[in-house]
């Protein structure tokens, strides 16, 4: 009941003007049967019982998408006016950032699987002021967005997160419009230096990653070479 009505909360802030681009998605019944993706599972237990005050290490200095945030910002040559979904926001180290990029225009989907971090962005997102930020609750197979909503899908961090990625990336294919961006940030594992345990935290290589992202509708538009740890994908909706 406490989650139902926190979500409602949630759902209700924001510009009005999109509230029917959430939580009407449905998954393609082809890809229901998808088998979970056993090293994630794992990987998102970690987010249980906790709250967002004890995730301070995802903007702490030494934390490479961190200290690179302007670079990346500047990458993404983001223009006013454009609807983005950060997805698997987190703290909203990229929200907050994406909702002054976009402007009063724009529009930033913060979605998450954690409550607790979209109240978290939803209360940082009032406090800077910024009505352009709308949480939205996601689950393993669905990212809470409508068909054609957004113009750019950003994961940081996150796709190796996802249990279920063959259906995630169908629902985010829809969502995306016609030539949308997809851009993946994510541990590269191949690299040398890479600790044991970040090549068990991450279930996959690069190449695989992209292979997956390729197959689900998606092609490789650019690969900037902006990150030591991590890799940039720019993937264009086909
Ligand atoms: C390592 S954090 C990255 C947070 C943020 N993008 C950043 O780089 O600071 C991974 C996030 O993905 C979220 N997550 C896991 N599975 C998800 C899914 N299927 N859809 C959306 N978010 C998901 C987790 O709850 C967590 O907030």
């Amino acid at each position: 009941m406490r989650r139902a009505l926190a979500l409602a909360l949630l759902l209700g802030c924001g510009t009005t003007a999109h509230h029917d681009a959430v939580r009407t998605s449905t998954t393609p019944p082809a890809l229901a049967s998808e088998a979970p993706q056993p090293v994630a599972v794992r990987i998102n237990h970690s987010y249980e019982g906790k709250r967002a005050q004890d995730w301070g290490s995802f903007e702490r200095e030494g934390r490479e998408v961190f200290d690179h945030r302007d670079e990346i910002l500047g990458a993404l040559a983001i223009t006013p006016g454009t609807r983005i979904a950060d997805v698997g926001a987190g703290t909203g180290l990229f929200t907050l950032a994406f909702a002054r990029a976009v402007g009063e225009g724009g529009l930033v989907y913060a979605i998450d699987v954690r409550t607790y971090f979209l109240e978290h962005i939803a209360a940082r997102a009032r406090e800077q002021a910024l009505a352009n930020v709308k949480p939205v609750l996601a689950d393993q197979r669905h990212t809470g967005l409508a068909a054609q909503t957004i113009e750019l899908a950003f994961l940081c961090d996150a796709y190796h997160h996802l249990e279920l990625p063959r259906t995630y990336l169908a629902d985010l294919h829809r969502a995306l419009v016609e030539r949308g961006r997809l851009v993946v940030i994510d541990y590269d594992r191949t690299r040398p230096g890479t600790s044991a345990w970040m090549k068990d935290h991450v279930r996959a290589d690069p190449d695989a990653f992209r292979s997956e992202i390729e197959a689900a509708g998606f092609r490789l538009v650019a690969a900037p070479a902006l990150l030591r740890e991590n890799f940039v994908m720019v993937f264009e909706r086909t």
